[in-house]
């Protein structure tokens, strides 16, 4: 039987398959058109050589980071690379996941993800849905909220961040050379990094 965050995992690679056109589409417009056939072509690896039946998550989001990294490419496999990495580290050896665990591993992966980037929030990148993400599960687990509960207002407040990123003008990436005239379109990777939380929301809520 593959274990939990294997079947997570596949879900969360279903999703991006789904909308894989959609979002080389919105690469299309302030990019180079190739973000959903990077991210299908990387968990498809993913679902190919993560153990189906080690239940570590540690193990598993590891093996995932250095899967992505490898196949990948372009800007998004570094970065979902190093953010899959990170928070392998803090859920290593960890066979079910908490409330707490899911913060820490989430903040490690964002921490991640601006080293390596170089990058803050209000650039125009995934930072813009996964911040506000994680600002939102944190106030919700702070106030007593429960794991599902907090992971349904992370993936309201990365929605609200991709449409936030329609209104602003991206820094980073290919994307900024476009400067203003990127003002208007979606950000396509805070679009798949809000398709991954929605993934592990509905994974966890079923
Ligand atoms: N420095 C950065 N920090 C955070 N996110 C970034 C950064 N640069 C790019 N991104 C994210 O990566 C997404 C683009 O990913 P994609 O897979 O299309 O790579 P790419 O930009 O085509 O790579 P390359 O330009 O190297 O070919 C952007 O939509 C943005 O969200
Ligand atoms: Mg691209």
């Amino acid at each position: 039987m593959a274990s939990r965050v294997y079947d997570c995992l596949a879900l969360i690679g279903a999703r991006i398959t789904e909308n894989r056109d959609f979002l080389t589409d919105l690469d299309r417009e302030i990019g180079d058109a190739d973000h959903g056939a990077n991210m299908a072509r990387g968990f498809a690896a993913v679902v190919e050589k993560v153990p189906r039946d080690n239940p570590d998550i540690g193990a598993a989001l590891k093996k995932t980071g250095m899967t992505l990294l490898s196949t990948v490419g372009g800007a998004s496999g570094p970065l979902y690379g190093t953010a899959y990495m990170e928070a392998a580290k803090v859920l290593s050896g960890c066979e079910t996941l908490t409330a707490q665990g899911f913060a820490e591993a989430l903040s490690a992966a964002v921490a991640g993800i601006q080293k390596r980037g170089k990058s803050v929030r209000g650039e125009k990148t995934m930072l813009d849905a996964l911040i506000p993400a994680l600002e939102a599960y944190t106030a919700r687990i702070d106030a007593g909220g429960s794991l599902p509960d907090a992971l349904d207002d992370a993936c309201a407040a990365a929605d609200e961040g991709v449409a936030y990123t329609r209104t602003i003008a991206a820094t980073k990436g290919r994307a900024s050379y476009l400067g203003e005239r990127s003002i208007g379109h979606q950000d396509p990777g805070a679009t798949s990094a809000a398709i991954t939380l929605g993934a592990i929301r509905d994974f966890i809520k079923e």
